[in-house]
Parts: C-alpha cells; sequence; structure tokens
C-alpha cells in the first residue's frame, strides 16, 4: 500500500485545539500522506489556533457567515466536502466531537464511501436537546464512523451499548491534554497588557466562558446577573470573561457587566493566552465542554453553567460541579468556592481523568493498525 492518505477536517475552535496535535503527529509519520481541510464555520476564532500551531490548511471551504443557521453550516459543508472528495479522495478522513461540522463531514464522506474516524467519541448525555445539537451531531456521528477513539473508558463503555464492535474502538485519552504540554508556561507573559495587569496572587479570579445555544436568553441574562452580584459583593474578587462573538451572546454580556468594576470583558483569546489564564485563575465558571476538560488537568475548579454534562468524569472525581443557570444557585456555589478553603482545596485537588498526552500518538498507531501498516494495537489509556 502506497501512503495511508488522511484527511483531517475541523471548522470551529475547540475543534482546532483537539486536532492540532494530531495533525503535528501525522504530519512526523512518513507511511502516512496528512492533508487538512477547514470548513471555517469559525473564521477569527479558527485562524488564531491555526496560526498558534502553525497549521496550514490544504484546504479551506470558508462558510462562516455571521448568525449563520445550522441547516446553512450544514447545507454549506456537504456541498463544499463534496467538490472536494472529488478532487481529492482520502483512504480515512478524521472528524473532531460534536460540532455541526463534525457531523456533515462524516455524512459527506459517507456519501463517497470514506472511511470515518472519529475523535472523541462515545461522549453521551443521554438528552437529545442538551448539548443541543451537540449530543445528537455526535450520536449521528457515531453511527457512521468506522473507527471510534472514546478518550475514556466511560465513552467506551456507551458505545459498546450502543452496538459498536469492540475491536474498532481505541481508548486514548483526550488530545486536549497534548495540546496542553505545549501551551501552558509557568511564568507566562500575556500579549494582552490588560491580563498582565491583574493580581493573581492577591485575587480571586474568576475566569468566565458562556456561548451554548441551550443558554441563549434567560440562561445568559441569569448568568450575566449573578456574576454581576458575585464581583459586587466579594471585593477580592476579579472576574475575566472571554465573550464569544456571537452578537446573541456578546450584547447580554454588555448590557449586563460592561463598565463593572473588576470585571475584564475581553474577546476570546488565543489558546495559549486562554490555557495560561486558567492556569492563572482561582476558578472557572462556564458552559464549555472542552474547558471541562482543561481545567481539571491544572487543577481549577469548575462550576459548569448546565444541568447536564456529556463529560461525568470530572464530576465524579471532583473538579467539576453541575451548577446550571438558576440565579441563586449559581451565587451560592460560587460564594461557597470563594470562602470555604475545605471544599475549594477538596475540589482542586486534581488527577485528570481525561488524558495523559499520548492521545494523539494512540490514534495514528490505531489508524496505521487499522489499515495493516502496523502489527500491533496501541496500548490504551487507564
Ligand atoms: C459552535 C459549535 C459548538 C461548539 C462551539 C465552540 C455547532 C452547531 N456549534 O458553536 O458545538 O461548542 O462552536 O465555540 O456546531 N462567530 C464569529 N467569528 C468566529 C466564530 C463565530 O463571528 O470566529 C459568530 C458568527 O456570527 C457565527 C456565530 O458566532 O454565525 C455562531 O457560530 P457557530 O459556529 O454557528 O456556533 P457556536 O455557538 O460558535
Amino acid at each position: 500500500m502506497n501512503r495511508l492518505k488522511v484527511m483531517t477536517i475541523f471548522g470551529t475552535r475547540p475543534e482546532a485545539i483537539k486536532m492540532a496535535p494530531l495533525v503535528k503527529e501525522l504530519d512526523k509519520n512518513k507511511n502516512v500522506e496528512s492533508k487538512v481541510c477547514v470548513t471555517a464555520q469559525h473564521r477569527e476564532m479558527l485562524d488564531q489556533v491555526l496560526d498558534l500551531f502553525n497549521i496550514k490548511p490544504d484546504y479551506d471551504l470558508d462558510i462562516m457567515k455571521s448568525k449563520q443557521s445550522l441547516t446553512g453550516v450544514t447545507n454549506r459543508v456537504l456541498q463544499g466536502l463534496e467538490e472536494i472528495f472529488n478532487e481529492y479522495k482520502p483512504d480515512i478522513i478524521l472528524v473532531h466531537g460534536d460540532t455541526t461540522t463534525t457531523f456533515v463531514s462524516s455524512l459527506a464522506g459517507f456519501y463517497q464511501k470514506i472511511k470515518v474516524g472519529h475523535v472523541e467519541a462515545g461522549l453521551r448525555s443521554f438528552d437529545k436537546y442538551f448539548p443541543y445539537p451537540e449530543e445528537m451531531n455526535r450520536k449521528l456521528t457515531g453511527a457512521i464512523a468506522d473507527i471510534h477513539f472514546a478518550p475514556t473508558k466511560g465513552a467506551k463503555n456507551n458505545l459498546l451499548n450502543e452496538g459498536v464492535e469492540e475491536k474498532n474502538i481505541y481508548i486514548t485519552g483526550n488530545t486536549v491534554i497534548d495540546a496542553m504540554s505545549t501551551t501552558v508556561e509557568e511564568d507566562y507573559r500575556f500579549k494582552n497588557e490588560e491580563l498582565n495587569n491583574i493580581d493573581y496572587d492577591n485575587k480571586k479570579v474568576i475566569m468566565v466562558t458562556a456561548h451554548r445555544r441551550e443558554n441563549w436568553g434567560e440562561g445568559i441574562e441569569n448568568i450575566c446577573k449573578s456574576l454581576k452580584h458575585i464581583v459586587e459583593n466579594n471585593e477580592d474578587v476579579e472576574l475575566v470573561y472571554l465573550v464569544h462573538l456571537n452578537p446573541i451572546v456578546k450584547d447580554v454580556a454588555e448590557k449586563h457587566l460592561k463598565g463593572v468594576e473588576r470585571v475584564h470583558l475581553l474577546p476570546p483569546q488565543d489558546t495559549k493566552e486562554t490555557h495560561n489564564l486558567m492556569n492563572k485563575s482561582y476558578m472557572l465558571m462556564t458552559d464549555s465542554g472542552g474547558l471541562q476538560e482543561e481545567a481539571p488537568h491544572l487543577g481549577k475548579p469548575v462550576l459548569v453553567l448546565r444541568d447536564v454534562t456529556e463529560r461525568p468524569e470530572g464530576v465524579t472525581q471532583g473538579t467539576v460541579r453541575l451548577v446550571g443557570t438558576n440565579f441563586d444557585n449559581l451565587i451560592k456555589n460560587a460564594q461557597e468556592l470563594l470562602t470555604d478553603k475545605a471544599v475549594y482545596e477538596k475540589m482542586s485537588d486534581a488527577i485528570n481523568p481525561y488524558g495523559d498526552g499520548k492521545a494523539s500518538k494512540r490514534i495514528v498507531k490505531a489508524l496505521l493498525y487499522y489499515f495493516n501498516l502496523e502489527d500491533e494495537r496501541p496500548d490504551e489509556f487507564r
């Protein structure tokens, strides 16, 4: 067999962060012809990550539109990939996680009978509409995929329960932990001066992100109101809110928090700034999936602004607490972490359940094994 033709496809910022270490690993392997295709479901937020990891896509669908609809994204990705696959036919495409890019790319691959490898497979909340549309995106991708790279044992079990053949599932750990070994630095100086000017030693810095569709409207309103209350009632708190570029989210954050003392409303920062901000923070409040995996690696307690999660390991292990978006509940939980040292220390006692930094290596080895270019299966993440 000639070199294995592997096309990695992604479109949003978190997919890019988590695929970057894998792309690097594929590029290094002499048995692989590695191509990268971005849908650019995100534009600026994606380009930041491509720049940071110095990845130059071979194909760029450039589909993002302001306030894009799910249908619009779906149509543009499906159409665009058909044209690309007519020009270059990979042996396998690799997709990541649960975005609309993920699902539609796997569908486009299936339509042309191209094998599909699903990275970060098997996470389930078991609720069709939470997270929306991600739970269904991930399930549908799982139904199409030929090889499943499950980050944890729990994710593998979910796939087994759905009838996926065990031999096609590999427990790899999460590639985001691979990425963090290159981004987090102890004496990091931020490119953003506002972040350098914060007194991380004497203030309790709360890092915030919130953008999910199911929180649009009342959820985001409650989150912003409670953040204001928390800052105003705790003089030692400094709040850094990295506000998503979506106007639906941004307008609400600015309405409640712009100009409030000790609140820093900043646009999304690049991955290196974000990971290092997390490392210097006291705790996080977020509805993001990825931050729930990254923060335990750094021993930072996370209040998750959602009612369900497809990432239960952090909750079981204790670093992550699901708190929803109820105003009183948010304040109660934040106040406890800010003032009760024992509770804080228990939550920040980190053992990362999500990875050991070797996920990308395992995935490449598994791919080669699947195509008979390697004799042994990779070891599994435990
Ligand atoms: C998408 C994914 C979500 C993932 C999230 C990570 C879907 C349906 N949603 O949600 O699973 O958790 O990315 O951030 O796949 N925008 C910009 N510039 C950017 C990025 C976004 O201006 O670089 C604005 C645009 O107005 C765009 C809007 O944000 O229309 C929404 O982007 P979209 O990708 O549709 O949804 P996200 O909420 O980012």
